[in-house]
């Protein structure tokens, strides 16, 4: 490796990358960490707004180590993967409890902590401590796989674990290596802007002159990932909020996962997530209607509707919006809500 990723990359980010999000700026440890658990599943746009609702409300990792699960349920509102907030809660009290308050400083110690894996581990140890670790998060693995021309299906753990070497390897040495947390930030502000998945940017790329995929002329061909085809089931919680006049409170459902970008009712992973965004708006109660199965492709969903009448359209707090009953037939909405609406 003679170190040609490592300097352009942070050439790149110096001139081209991102420098003014919230989160950046800082070697706070908590800043950085609440930032990339929520950033895991959540867009940039997203995160922001969230972020500095969350800091407002929690400024250090011992005020959300102290607040009730359930507060911080109601704030994580919206961006869903709600075990990111149960785990965020746990990892909040366990670096009060094992750590006296302050976040470990290695990749390897933070790792042991809940809902911090390996890529996050590391991207807080080389954002905040300078320390020389590899992230590999979806955008480092478009990035990687492209210029190294990878072409070994990531489905399977052996490959995953090679890209990981090779990732390790492609680390900058010094005089670099005293950029890591440039060269951390530069990777992923090149795979979230140039490098993307349908239509990358190569002629703006400083990794463009020795790319593999894109001297194959398919870099949109990598990463390869067979999808797994193990068939799972899953219970999924919809929130039926009704109001006296017939509208229904809708969502818009992320991009990627289950019907992405379909109008849907709120989803939770289990009830007493539900119950915790909800409240009691008005003192009005919740009732479980039957649940019901719906066949994906790889997935036996479980639905278990829970009916909020309201005399009001008060603004609930959740993503999203009223919808009146005559627009929900015009609405891309996903064949079981549709159905169950109806
Ligand atoms: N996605 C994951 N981590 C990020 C970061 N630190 N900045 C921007 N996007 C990200």
């Amino acid at each position: 490796m003679d170190g040609f990723l490592g300097s352009q990359v942070v050439h790149w980010q110096a001139l081209f990358g991102r420098h003014d999000l919230p989160w950046q700026n800082t070697r706070d440890p908590y800043r950085v960490w609440l930032s990339e658990i929520m950033l895991q599943q959540t867009q940039v746009v997203t995160v922001q707004a969230y972020f500095a609702r969350f800091l407002a409300r929690f400024p250090e990792v011992h005020a959300l180590a102290q607040a009730p699960l359930d507060d911080v349920l109601h704030l994580w509102a919206g961006m869903g993967y709600y075990s990111r907030a149960r785990n965020l809660h746990r990892c909040a009290q366990d670096v009060m409890s094992l750590h006296g308050g302050v976040f470990p400083r290695t990749a390897q110690q933070l790792q042991t902590l809940p809902g911090i894996g390996r890529s996050t581990a590391a991207a807080i140890a080389a954002l905040c401590f300078g320390e020389r670790v590899a992230i590999l998060d979806g955008n480092v693995k478009r990035v990687l796989t492209r210029y190294l021309g990878f072409a070994d299906d990531l489905a399977q753990p052996a490959h995953e674990r090679r890209l990981w070497e090779l990732a390790t390897q492609l680390l900058p040495s010094a005089p670099v290596l005293r950029d890591m947390a440039r060269y951390t930030q530069g990777m992923m502000d090149l795979g979230a802007t140039l490098c993307n998945s349908k239509n990358p940017a190569c002629p703006a790329c400083p990794l463009a002159t020795r790319c593999v995929a894109k001297a194959l002329g398919s870099p949109e061909k990598f990463p390869v990932k067979t999808r797994k085809l193990k068939r799972s089931a899953q219970s999924i919680w919809l929130l039926w909020a009704l109001a006296d006049d017939g509208a229904v409170w809708l969502s818009p459902r992320p991009t990627p996962g289950v019907w992405a970008g379909l109008y849907c009712l709120p989803l939770f992973e289990d009830r007493r997530e539900l119950q915790a965004v909800v409240g009691q708006p008005g003192g009005s109660a919740l009732k479980d209607l039957s649940p019901f199965k719906h066949v994906l492709t790889h997935k036996d969903l479980y639905l278990h509707p829970v009916l909020l009448r309201l005399q009001e359209r008060q603004i609930l707090p959740i993503e999203g919006q009223w919808v009146d009953a005559a627009q929900l037939a015009r609405l891309g909405l996903p064949a079981p809500i549709k159905k169950l609406l109806s």
